[in-house]
């Protein structure tokens, strides 16, 4: 079959799709049974890997044959394994690259919510929210420090940035999690001081971050919901990560307003988020996780730069700017008037 254009019609991808879910499941199954970790010391055959991991070799032999097929692995002519330059940098436990805590949560807590989606399309609504303190602090106490190394990169990068412009003194980091954008910013100046954000139940995570980093004197904790917990005033920079996309608009126009309201005349906004561009067409990664947004909370989506760039302005913002930095999508950054 052909299509209008010159690549001949398949339903190759569609096929692909059919399997769609096996990879991340793949990787979680690898991660728990220390398979990369194993690995790290050097190539090993299926039967050394079960020796040293206990798990079956049936087991191992099918996903460690998949990995190769996924380019996580690879496989000599002796039948050894051995770790790839990307599964070596950011699949080993060990190693401060190691992005595999949030594929850990893949088959317990992030599918099984997924196996509902039917049901939610239907009625628009999540079976459990995480958007709320009840679930979400349970659920977030556990993930915050798995999604740590997501966005140090990011949060160095806006250290970097904001030091060059003038250093920072006092940060209010909003819906703080592991404390990771603090924690970069607090590293980068030793003037600087940090107020952090979350709820009760996932505070004591951030202390706990921010201690092992050695910089606990420099940080102060206020616990409640962000539209409800006193953020005080005239701080220099507020660091808003990975937050606006499960309040959804109403919530989020109201919390860049008090945000606004919390910041020193000339003070900065930092904004991280998996940004759609304007016609909601791409990038593929923002319109997976505005579907994630549908499963987890009562009015989560993902935005565009322009979508975010209005509510700043209305709340008195100007300059709405990106900041490239290695993450998901840019940062977003805007000044309160000086
Ligand atoms: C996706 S995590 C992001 C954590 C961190 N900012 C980062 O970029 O890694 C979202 C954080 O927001 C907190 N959170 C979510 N909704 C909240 C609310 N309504 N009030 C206070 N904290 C909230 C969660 O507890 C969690 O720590």
């Amino acid at each position: 079959m052909q299509t209008s254009g010159s690549a001949p019609l398949t339903p190759e991808r569609i096929m692909q799709m059919a399997w769609g879910y096996v990879p991340p499941l793949v990787l979680e199954a690898a991660i728990r049974h220390r398979v990369f970790d194993v690995l790290d010391s050097g190539p090993k055959t299926i039967a050394q890997l079960s020796q040293q991991t206990k798990a079956s070799a049936r087991g191992l032999s099918a996903i460690a044959h998949a990995l190769v097929g996924l380019n996580f692995l690879s496989k000599d002519g002796e039948g050894r394994f051995a770790l790839t330059a990307e599964s070596s940098a950011f699949l080993v436990s060990t190693k401060p690259g190691f992005q595999g805590g949030i594929i850990r949560h893949t088959s317990e807590q992030l599918v099984p919510k997924f196996l509902r989606l039917n049901d939610i399309v239907a009625s628009g609504r999540p079976v459990e929210a995480v958007n709320q303190e009840a679930t979400g602090g349970e659920f977030f106490h556990q993930f915050v420090n798995d999604i740590f190394p997501m966005s140090y990169p990011s949060a160095q990068t806006l250290a970097r940035h904001i030091r060059q412009n003038g250093a920072p003194n006092r940060v209010l980091d909003l819906a703080a999690g592991s404390g990771v954008w603090g924690i970069a910013l607090a590293q980068a100046s030793p003037h600087t001081t940090v107020t952090s954000v979350d709820w009760p139940e996932v505070l004591p995570v951030t202390r706990n971050t921010v201690a092992r980093f050695g910089l606990a004197d420099r940080f102060t904790f206020v616990e409640g919901d962000l539209l409800e917990a006193g953020f005080g005033t005239g701080h220099t920079l507020a660091t808003l990560g990975h937050i606006l996309h499960s309040e959804g608009v109403r919530r989020s126009r109201a919390l860049l307003t008090k945000t606004f309201d919390a910041l020193a005349p000339g003070g900065t906004i930092a904004i991280a988020e998996f940004l759609v561009n304007p016609d909601r067409t791409g990038p593929t990664v923002g319109l997976l996780f505005a579907v994630n947004m549908l499963v987890n909370t009562e009015e989560g989506d993902t935005y565009s730069f322009e979508e975010i760039s209005g509510w700043l302005r209305e709340a008195g913002f100007v300059n709405p700017r990106t900041l490239e930095a290695p993450g998901p999508s840019p940062l977003i950054l805007a000044d309160k008037p000086a």
